[in-house]
């Protein structure tokens, strides 16, 4: 009897102990599921686009931001500077002429980045930008000088270390202009000019910011597509209708004297554009006879417009996003941009993905649908608050 109750006990605990597991087992896979990403995702703000329209003007929806970049200083510095680029107004302090030599290049990423910024450049390194994930990838960083007029002893420190970096890593461009915000547009033209003259065959770029993050596999994918057009194409996030901000505290403030027309043409939003690589050529060209102005992404689409080239939409309106998108490895498999990645988090979500992007869309097709139609309605509600 006693034998036996024991035999029981032990029979008991040993049950209890495989329940122990199997509850410990469900415990951590959940945690290490994407549940995790969700519920960090969830407490920032769901949609934040930098930008939005209020009465057919752009503004700004980020107060923090606009403060600390909201001197306009800079921008009546900008107002005086030279207003026309010279054919090559800039020398380059770092080059890398033979990147693209072996004339194989399907896709150059430009990536503009601050001089002091090595992390995210890290980062990008390590995921969106890592040149084995497709073939035929180039990856550039685009840098201009910090401004050393007061502490130039920091400044030589920091060039010093880029050119470790660049040494190392091969994949930095810098001129010698100062490093702004408001020079992002001869940043964005240092790009153009490079692909133009040392990678003229390549078949696309991707200008796309430092705090990005980017399906580069599935931009690929995309692109490898037979109904995408070899030339004259440039699609992205498409920005239409919107009017210059004449508040003179937003960021996006546009000076009359600048540009005095009431309305910008449709232009694709500076965050990430692609576009094929005969554009690079023609936009730098055309850039020399139109006036520099400092909101890049608009730059760039008065060059289209004078070209007579208008950004096509991309072929769905879920591709590019330039806000966060909340994460889920079935949304991020099927998405080629979206905003507002700190370092340590693009290299998290990206792993993530990596590891589920083959499994990643097991919901029903009709709910996916269905989640679509609910950003595309919040995206709707925020361009369009009247309505
Ligand atoms: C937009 O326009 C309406 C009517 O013209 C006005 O009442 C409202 O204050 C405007 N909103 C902003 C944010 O300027
Ligand atoms: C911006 O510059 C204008 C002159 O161009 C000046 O009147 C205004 O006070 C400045 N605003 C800020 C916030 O510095
Ligand atoms: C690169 O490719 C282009 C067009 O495909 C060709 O015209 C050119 O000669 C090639 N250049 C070299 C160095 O192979
Ligand atoms: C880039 O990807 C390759 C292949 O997946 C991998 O072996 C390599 O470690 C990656 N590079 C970096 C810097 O993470
Ligand atoms: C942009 O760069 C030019 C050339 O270095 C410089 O003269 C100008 O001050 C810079 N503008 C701003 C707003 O930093």
């Amino acid at each position: 009897m006693r034998c036996r109750r024991r035999h029981c006990y032990a029979r008991v605990a040993g049950l209890l102990a495989l329940l122990g597991c199997i509850v410990l087992i469900i415990f951590f896979r959940r945690i290490m599921d994407e549940p995790t990403f969700e519920k960090e995702v969830a407490a920032t703000p769901n949609h934040s686009p930098t930008r939005s329209l209020v009465n057919g003007t752009l503004v700004s929806t980020q107060p923090a931001l606009r403060t600390a970049m909201g001197s306009n200083r800079s921008l009546a510095k900008e107002e005086n500077a030279e207003s026309f680029l010279k054919v090559e107004p800039y020398k380059y302090i770092i080059n890398e002429p033979d990147k693209c030599r072996k004339n194989n290049t399907f896709l150059v990423l430009l990536i503009p980045v601050e001089p002091h910024n090595a992390e995210a450049r890290n980062a990008i390194r390590k995921t969106w930008g890592n040149e084995s994930v497709a073939e035929g990838t180039v990856r550039l960083f685009l840098l201009g000088v910090k401004d050393g007029a007061r502490d130039s002893g920091l400044r030589d420190l920091q060039q010093h270390s880029i050119r470790a970096e660049s040494q190392q890593h091969r994949d930095i461009i810098q001129q010698d202009y100062v490093d702004s915000y408001y020079n992002l547009t001869i940043k964005t033209l240092m790009g153009m000019h490079w692909v133009s003259r040392y990678c003229p065959n390549a078949k696309y770029v991707m200008k796309a910011d430092s705090d990005m993050f980017v399906n580069t596999e599935y931009l690929v994918h995309k692109l490898l597509k037979a109904n995408v057009p070899r030339e004259m194409y440039f699609t992205g996030y498409l920005m239409r209708g919107y009017k210059p901000n004449r508040n003179k505290d937003s960021k996006w403030y546009m000076p009359p004297e600048l540009y005095p027309s009431g309305s910008y043409p449709t232009f694709c939003s500076g965050t990430g554009y692609v576009f094929s690589g005969d554009m690079a050529k023609r936009i730098y060209a055309t850039s020399l006879s139109i006036r520099r102005l400092h909101l890049e992404d608009v730059y760039v689409g008065l060059c289209l417009s004078k070209l007579n080239i208008e950004p096509m939409l991309p072929p769905n309106e879920f591709l590019f996003n330039h806000w966060k998108v909340s994460y889920s490895s079935c949304k991020y498999s099927q998405l080629i941009t979206s905003h507002e990645f700190r370092p340590s988090e693009l290299v998290k979500y990206w792993e993530h993905l990596q590891k589920n992007k083959d499994r990643a869309c097991k919901v029903p097709k009709t709910q996916l649908a269905k989640n679509n139609a609910a950003t595309l309605h919040q995206a709707k509600a925020v361009l369009n608050p009247a309505q």
